[in-house]
């Protein structure tokens, strides 16, 4: 990686795109971003006083490339508090690096964001997980081997990061105490992130099991380092779309992540709002 790349996905190129958003969208003091995954887009539906940013017009954003994505950067009112969402993601098997991919991160706390909350679709490594079940992330296992702080160490961001607790112990309970009170059963667990585009074959989801993973996905790893890496507080939840390849003989299908992903909408919709209004 050139230097000139890490220009690019840095502290100061966050703060332009961040003055650019702000141009646009008027933020004033956000409780919390929020990253929407695969086929949870619904979330941005509940968003009320809305404003919305498309990522082409973001410096440093790319147009979003997967199905179930929308691509933009909205501001507005969840559960009655100022949120910034982020509705779609870069991933590191379109070809991005880890320090793209985790930019927009840097971007939302540019932009006033201390908490982050971040969502994906996830296959179920546990065999007791059902496709449809939400799962809090209570810890990773980083399986991408890559990690977007390599490079020079930004103004603001430590060079070497705690990771003994990079989900924020204290919104894990805030989670919990938000479905509990909308009647909605949440899991617990470790979420493996790997690179992908492939899902996995089945001795690497039994190597995945034994190494302490619960749940694997594509997504997030480096979002929730440069986060720790800014002092945020981090959270989220992963939405098992499918058991793990190798559990059942069933074959894996994107449709099929993005289609369970919108039928446990409503569940997950309703925890994430409620946790938003207890922040
Ligand atoms: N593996 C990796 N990523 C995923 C899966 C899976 O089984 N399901 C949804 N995202």
């Amino acid at each position: 990686m050139t230097t000139e790349h890490q220009e690019e996905v840095g502290t100061a190129a966050a703060r332009r795109a961040a003055d650019a958003v702000r141009e646009r969208l008027g933020v004033h003091a956000p409780v919390a971003a929020i990253v929407l995954g695969s086929g949870l887009g619904a979330l941005a539906d509940r968003v009320t006083q809305a404003n919305r940013v498309p990522y082409a017009d973001i410096p440093g954003f790319h147009a979003p490339g997967v199905v179930g994505h929308r691509g933009e950067l909205i501001r507005g009112l969840l559960g009655g508090r100022e949120v910034l969402m982020l509705a779609g993601r870069f991933h590191m098997y379109e070809g991005h690096s880890a320090q793209a991919a985790a930019f927009p991160v840097r971007v939302v706390h540019a932009l006033g964001a201390r908490t982050l909350f971040v969502s994906n679709a996830a296959g179920g490594v546990r065999r007791t997980f059902k496709p449809g079940d939400l799962m809090v992330i209570a810890d990773h296992l980083n399986l991408m081997f890559r990690n977007p702080l390599i490079g020079a160490a930004q103004p603001g961001e430590t060079r070497f990061p705690d990771m003994s607790a990079p989900w924020t112990p204290r919104l894990q309970g805030l989670l919990e105490e938000s479905a509990k009170a909308i009647g909605v059963t949440l899991q617990r667990g470790v979420y493996a992130g790997l690179l992908g585009p492939t899902y996995e074959t089945p001795a690497e989801v039994r190597m995945l099991e034994r190494l302490g993973a619960d749940a694997v996905g594509m997504s997030t790893v480096p979002e929730v380092i440069v986060a720790a890496a800014l002092g945020m507080q981090a959270a989220g939840i992963s939405c098992i779309t499918n058991h793990a390849a190798g559990i059942t003989a069933a074959p894996l299908d994107h449709a099929e992540v993005v289609e369970v992903g919108a039928r446990a909408g409503a569940a997950f919709c309703g925890v994430v709002e409620a946790f938003v209004s207890r922040l």
